[in-house]
């Protein structure tokens, strides 16, 4: 009976090790140690030993029969979280929804790109506020009150003397109130303009100011600097164009353009049939200027920019209308 009771348990555990799922686990279990199981069909011969065999044999049977419960109970132990699974009305190894995320504006991100690209060259970055007075905006930037240029930005003035600004410029003055050179500055941020739209024009778009202001600073050292970040914008020369410019601020002064890479200097509505696009006015600092900023003019030297980060962006990825970045349309936005 004693190897019965030992075939039994062997024949159990060499199931139970190859059983993979719940159904049969119980279907064994029935099988070996239910009422009409294999281990109780033995244990019912029991009787009919005498009783020192039967004590023996018995309390042998019991100790198998507690190591066979334990391995089923282990085994159910290992099944627990797939029968939680089956168990569950929710099926949870199904793929979930997919949620949709948000991103930065294009705007946004190319703005960060560009203060990337400069302060690799060693530049700072300052901000400076939106709604401006006159007295940084045009008086300390060499506009006179009676002066045209005030009138070539369409200034949008707001209650009590304010304005909002329309160039990044005054942040040149704001920024010197604080530093001594040599400096290294960029300030890019939205600026506003009471101006009629087209492809090539907002009334609010993004300008990135430049100014750097050491001893023996010259032209070649402006033209070198913009060269440099324009190939990094576009990761590979780009044609461009100096052409002499008047601001009060800068002396001499210059616009830079740049072939439009959207028809590739043929001309379009972008770039008004030109093959051109100003992307930048920029000039060596007015000796005025750097005198309100507490600078000597016989001792130092600077250059400054003011640089269209809107018109940038739409020439690296070849939007053909500014207005578009500004309507909040997804099927555009989803394009970054
Ligand atoms: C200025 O705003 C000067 N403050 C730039 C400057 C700074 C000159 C420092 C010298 C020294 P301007 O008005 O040209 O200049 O504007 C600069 C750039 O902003 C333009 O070259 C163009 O790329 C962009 N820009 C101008 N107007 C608009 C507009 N309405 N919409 C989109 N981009 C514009």
């Amino acid at each position: 009976m004693r190897q019965q009771i030992d075939s039994i348990k062997q024949k159990a555990l060499e199931s139970l090790s190859a059983v993979t799922d719940t159904d049969v686990l119980k279907e064994l279990e029935t099988k070996i140690l239910g009422r009409k199981g294999e281990l109780s069909g033995v244990l019912r011969n029991l009787k009919s030993l005498s009783e020192s065999e039967r004590k023996e044999i018995g309390t042998y049977a019991n100790s198998l029969k507690k190591e066979i419960i334990d391995a089923f109970e282990a085994k159910k132990q290992s099944f627990g979280r797939q029968d939680a699974v089956t168990a569950s009305p929710i099926e949870l190894t199904w793929p979930g929804t997919q949620l949709d995320l948000g991103h930065l504006h294009p705007i946004t991100r190319f703005v960060r790109e560009v203060e990337d690209i400069f302060t690799s060259m060693g530049f700072e970055i300052v901000e400076g506020p939106e709604v401006e007075i006159p007295k940084y905006n045009f008086d300390l930037l060499n506009i006179p009150k009676d002066h045209p240029a005030r009138d070539a930005w369409d200034t949008y003035y707001i209650e009590k003397g304010l304005l909002l600004r329309t160039h990044t410029s005054p942040v040149q003055l704001r920024a010197m109130e604080k530093r001594k050179p040599p400096v290294r500055l960029i300030a890019p941020g939205r600026v506003f303009r009471h101006e009629a739209t087209d492809a090539g024009h907002e009334t609010t778009f993004y300008q990135c100011e430049g100014l750097v202001i050491d001893k023996c600073i010259t032209v070649a050292n402006l033209i070198g600097t913009l060269e440099q970040f324009l190939q990094a914008v576009f990761g590979k020369k780009v044609k461009i164009r100096v052409r002499p410019e008047f601001y009060p601020f800068v002396e001499p002064g210059m616009d830079v353009d740049m072939q439009c890479l959207i028809c590739n200097g043929a001309g379009c509505s972008v770039c008004k049939q030109r093959g051109w696009l100003e992307m930048l006015g920029s000039g060596m600092v007015h000796p005025k200027v750097l005198k309100n900023m507490g600078v000597d003019p016989k001792e130092y030297s600077g250059f400054a920019f003011g640089l269209g980060i809107d018109r940038l962006m739409m020439l690296r990825h070849g939007v053909n209308d500014i207005r578009i970045s500004y309507r909040g349309d997804l099927k555009f936005l989803e394009q970054f």
